[in-house]
């Protein structure tokens, strides 16, 4: 029996406000679900709409960008209609969020340990702290967050986000990205501890697939504000079927011998939705006469989906 579904967004648009009143683009008809137990990594490069469609689930898209969803439901709520207050008691309890840059989520003016008791509600983080080797918080009350690593902040705030307040849904942003690979280790175990004792779903968003690889049980690839490929990661990493898809793990590190270039993707990405066809077209190595003006539309197999002309043909 799978676990049921935690999560389900089906066709979410975003867009920003841009100059002389012309909304931007950056978020375009992103489906996907999420189980209980199950952690999704949402990949994608810079500027392809993974922070906002964080900010999209947890209703925090800063003030005149606009979203809209056929479908956003969390445990068999519907997000979109439902009131500010009632949205706001869902952050501080059953969605745990840990943001892009710990640095600015945290009061520069406060000691860090007063802004864990404040948040922490009065229970006792003692035997929290001390499991993620973060001891350090409790015998430095005074200190504020510059004094503090960039890898124990990013600790906190999953304790914060995880443990305090005991979610169901668990987004990180990058919760690694500027950490060293030992710190990194840390933190990725300290997820998937929680993921196994809480029963968490976690939404792990990251431009690394080497992280995905070893946390993720699932993948949704987004490239220019569209989902171009979603599968398990064994499937991704065995047979990748969009060509943007196999342009990423080209890339990795591991997949080039020694002496190669590291096989970087030609060019830059368009904005979302500023291409009449797919959005990859113009970097794509195989692409189609019609992929330059006919937008791909999502083909579904079991447990997988790829948005790409070229996969259909050979579906
Ligand atoms: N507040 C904003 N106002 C206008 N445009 C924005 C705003 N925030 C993001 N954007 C634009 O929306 C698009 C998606 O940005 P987003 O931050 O979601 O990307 P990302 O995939 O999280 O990138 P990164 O890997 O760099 O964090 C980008 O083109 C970005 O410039
Ligand atoms: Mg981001």
């Amino acid at each position: 029996m799978p676990e049921p579904i935690l999560l389900d967004v089906e066709d979410l648009h975003v867009d920003y406000p841009g100059p002389a009143g012309v909304p931007v683009p950056a978020v375009r008809g992103v489906t996907f679900q999420l189980r209980r137990g199950e952690v999704l990594g949402l990949v994608g490069e810079s500027g392809s709409g993974k922070s906002t469609v964080c900010a999209a689930l947890t209703r925090t898209l800063p003030p005149g960008a606009r979203s809209r969803a056929t479908g956003l439901t969390f445990d068999g709520t519907e997000l979109g209609g439902l009131a500010e207050e009632a949205m706001r008691r869902l952050r501080a309890s059953r969605i745990g969020l840990v943001p892009q840059r710990p640095m600015t989520s945290l009061s520069p003016a406060t000691p860090v340990l007063a802004q864990l008791r404040w948040y922490g509600g009065g229970q006792d983080l003692t035997p929290l702290l001390e499991q993620v080797g973060l001891r350090a918080v409790l015998d430095r009350p005074r200190d504020y967050p510059h004094r503090f690593s960039g890898g124990q902040l990013q600790r906190l705030l999953i304790v914060l986000a995880a443990l305090a307040r005991r979610p169901d849904l668990l987004i990180a942003d990058e919760p690694t990205t500027t950490l060293d690979a030992t710190v990194q280790a840390q933190v990725l175990r300290l997820l998937l501890d929680l993921r196994d004792r809480l029963g968490l779903g976690i939404l792990y968003i990251t431009h690394d697939l080497a992280v995905v690889a070893q946390v993720c049980d699932r993948v949704a690839v987004m490239y220019s504000g569209r989902l171009v490929e979603t599968g398990t990661v064994g499937q991704i990493f065995a047979a990748p079927r969009h060509p943007y898809t196999q342009a990423l793990l080209a890339a990795l590190p591991g997949r080039t011998k020694p002496g190669d270039r590291l096989g970087a993707i030609q060019g830059s990405a368009v904005g979302a939705a500023r291409h009449p066809g797919c959005a990859f077209a113009p970097r794509c190595p195989v692409v189609l006469a019609r992929c330059q003006d006919e937008a791909p539309r999502q083909i579904v197999t079991p447990g997988a989906t790829v948005s790409c002309h070229r996969a259909e043909e050979s579906a």
